[in-house]
């Protein structure tokens, strides 16, 4: 609570930075709906970064909303986040424009919304592990008290080693009681929980659904219910009435990990998985059940030995060609 009053009371008397002077700006990496997101070179750290600058507009209006609260910017809430599968933030700021600007390390790989497309070998070989990454870093944002309301496959990256990154933190707001008060409907229609399509109160179980629902598409490239691009939310919500259809209906796969990801798309929040760390207590044990290097893991941790690294976990994972279907 002090943590928050203080980050929130908090001036910003840094001085502006002059991009083009900083920077030298390579190419896109991204264009977000409130961003533009560019592989730069910083000339003070003489490192390659990606720059996250803020559309003032939309920022100042989507800010707004919060304006008898006191809400700590994105960039304030990416700079406390260390996580080795949260992007590291390593500086914010503002422009001499007045735009706020995030300097984070550059991942090097794809969006998870194109492997759910895919579903190539990398998909069907380290699904259930990406999985599980995703509900760390969900996990850990928890324990920190936010709430990240933009959980879905555009706002998570897979790098090159095959290791998961969840970026985006545009939509980030304290879990006190003044950010649950319902009215704030943000975020990405197919993944928005009911209760937040129905302006009611919300909580940290808007994140559990949808990352249920970014899981159920993990398996099964489509959406718990039909897609709604363009349609309004009232018509979303018409959808998402009706029950989900039933994951092992669409796909094969292991029994515990489908209820799991079943009993994360409740409609209800009393029956859906009242913590990330509950439902990712069955993916952890599945995991556990059908990977030997997952098993061997455990032990090891049991023993008190020490565990594989990340990188040598995804050769290891190819090797075994370990498919969680
Ligand atoms: N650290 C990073 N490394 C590499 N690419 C990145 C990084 N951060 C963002 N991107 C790219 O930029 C895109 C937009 O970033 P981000 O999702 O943060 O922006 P946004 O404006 O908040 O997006 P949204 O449309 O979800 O509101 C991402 O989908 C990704 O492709
Ligand atoms: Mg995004």
């Amino acid at each position: 609570m002090k943590f928050f009053r203080s980050l929130f009371q908090r001036r910003d008397t840094r001085s502006k930075t002059d991009i083009s002077q900083r920077f030298d700006l390579i190419s896109r990496l991204g264009t977000g709906s409130m961003s533009k997101v560019w592989r730069a070179l910083d000339r003070n750290q003489g490192k390659v970064v990606a720059l996250k600058i803020l559309d003032m507009e939309k920022t100042l209006r989507y800010e707004s909303r919060f304006a008898d609260r006191v809400k700590p910017t994105e960039g304030e809430v990416a700079c406390q986040l260390h996580h080795p599968h949260i992007v590291h933030t390593m500086e914010h700021g503002r422009t001499i424009h007045n735009e706020q600007f995030l300097v984070m390390e550059l991942i090097d790989g794809i969006s998870l919304a194109y492997l759910v497309d895919a579903q190539n070998e990398a998909m069907q070989t380290h699904r259930l592990r990406l999985m599980i990454e995703l509900g760390d870093a969900i996990e850990y944002l928890h324990k920190e008290n936010w709430i990240h309301r933009d959980i879905c496959p555009r706002n998570v990256l897979v790098d090159k080693d095959q290791s998961l990154h969840l970026i985006d933190f545009g939509l980030v707001v304290p879990n006190t009681a003044a950010f649950q008060e319902p009215g704030n409907r943000t975020g990405t229609a197919n993944y928005m929980a009911p209760e937040l399509i129905k302006r009611q109160r919300t909580d940290q179980r808007i994140d559990v659904f949808s990352y249920a629902v970014t899981c159920y598409e993990m398996y099964c490239r489509q959406l718990p219910w039909p897609s709604v691009t363009g349609a309004s939310l009232e018509m979303v919500l018409k959808r998402i009435n009706q029950k989900p259809q039933e994951i092992q209906e669409i796909v094969q796969l292991d029994a515990q990990i489908g209820c799991a990801i079943m009993k994360g798309l409740d409609l209800d929040p009393r029956e859906r998985w009242q913590t990330v760390t509950e439902m990712l207590t069955v993916l952890r044990e599945a995991h556990v059940r059908l990977s030997p290097l997952a098993r061997k893991e455990a032990v090891d941790k049991k023993m008190g030995r020490a565990t594989v690294k990340k990188k040598r976990r995804a050769e290891i994972d190819d090797k075994w060609q370990f498919k969680t279907q």
